[in-house]
């Protein structure tokens, strides 16, 4: 029987894996988990016989590609799929996929929620400031930065948005304004917020450089992946700016942040941008659906490798 594996480190809301199992089984397959794994040994023995795989931000290398003899489709339940070996999948024969927009607005209301945070001084009682009129910068404007502009206009701050790939129009009809240069995002906005992917062209790319156009009491937040922060740079600046405030969903890799300036920098316990139930739901069927839509009849929509 073709086998539809959830495998989830960071697992799902309970009410997502009844509606995928629900799913996977109306269609005929057979439905596993494996759920909160600590050792890579164990989804190494889980993908041996699924056909199909539903994944967050679990690491689907070449080695678990190896293991996984009947895979046919892997599935990243989300957004950013950094985390698929893609050149592998493809070399095997394996469909990847990702489910774009069904957890984005779960993570524009955390980014706006720790903007909030630091700006009222991690709740301390002391008086912070607001976040009506001031400007935001949207460093790539896809789903994600979307819902963030709309909800940033409900504080009543400035949207701006940066972005190549999307046509000017469709960020100006969001009431959003466009800019032609990242340098324009960085030096006109207080706040900026990172929704670009971590690939080749982005890794590394906030750097000191790019901060240093900031105006004064500069915020970052990253709601992206920790890999697009040029870590030892932006500490760098951080040494040189005292009012420079870093937020992120990602804890960096280098401690320099929290030993040298925990009341400037904010980072969340575990990554969880994306963890709603609603996120969950949305991203985990839109995973099922997808599957069974390809086994069943080959649609490839959202099909990202080649
Ligand atoms: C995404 O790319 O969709 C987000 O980063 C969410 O990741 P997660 O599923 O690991 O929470």
């Amino acid at each position: 029987m073709t086998k539809v594996l959830v495998a989830t480190e960071k697992p799902f809301a309970k009410a997502a894996v009844e509606q995928i199992k629900a799913l996977v089984e109306e269609a005929g397959f057979e439905f596993a988990l494996l759920e909160k794994y600590t050792d890579k040994q164990q989804l190494l023995d889980a993908v041996k016989d699924a056909a199909a795989l539903i994944v967050r931000s679990d690491k689907i290398t070449r080695e678990v590609l190896d293991a996984a003899k009947e895979l046919k489709i892997v599935v990243r339940a989300g957004a950013g799929y950094d985390n698929l070996d893609l050149e592998a999948c493809t070399e095997k024969g394996v469909v990847a996929m990702n489910t774009p927009g069904q957890n984005s607005n779960a993570v524009a209301e955390l980014a706006l929620g720790m903007m909030v945070y630091m700006a009222r001084n991690k709740f301390n009682g002391t008086a912070g400031t607001e976040l009506r009129g001031k400007k935001l910068g949207i460093h790539a404007y896809g789903n994600v930065g979307y819902y963030v502009a709309k909800i940033a206009k409900g504080f009543g701050m400035e949207v701006y948005a940066f972005d190549p790939f999307v046509a000017k129009e469709k960020i100006v009809a969001d009431g959003v304004t466009a800019v032609d240069t990242i340098d324009e995002l960085y030096s006109t906005c207080q706040y900026v917020s990172l929704h670009i992917p971590a690939n080749d062209q982005t890794k590394k790319s906030i750097n000191a450089e790019l901060l240093s156009k900031m105006p004064a009491k500069a915020v970052l937040v990253n709601t992206a992946r920790k890999e697009v922060i040029d870590e030892e740079s932006v500490l760098g600046l951080m040494a040189e700016r005292d009012d420079l405030i870093y937020i992120s969903d990602i804890a960096p890799d280098s401690e320099g942040f929290l030993n040298n300036y925990i009341d400037r920098v904010f980072f969340t316990p575990k990554k969880m941008g994306a963890q709603t139930a609603e996120a969950n739901i949305n991203a985990g069927v839109a995973a099922a659906k997808q599957i069974i839509a390809y086994i069943n009849d080959g649609v490839e929509t959202f099909r990202v490798n080649k």
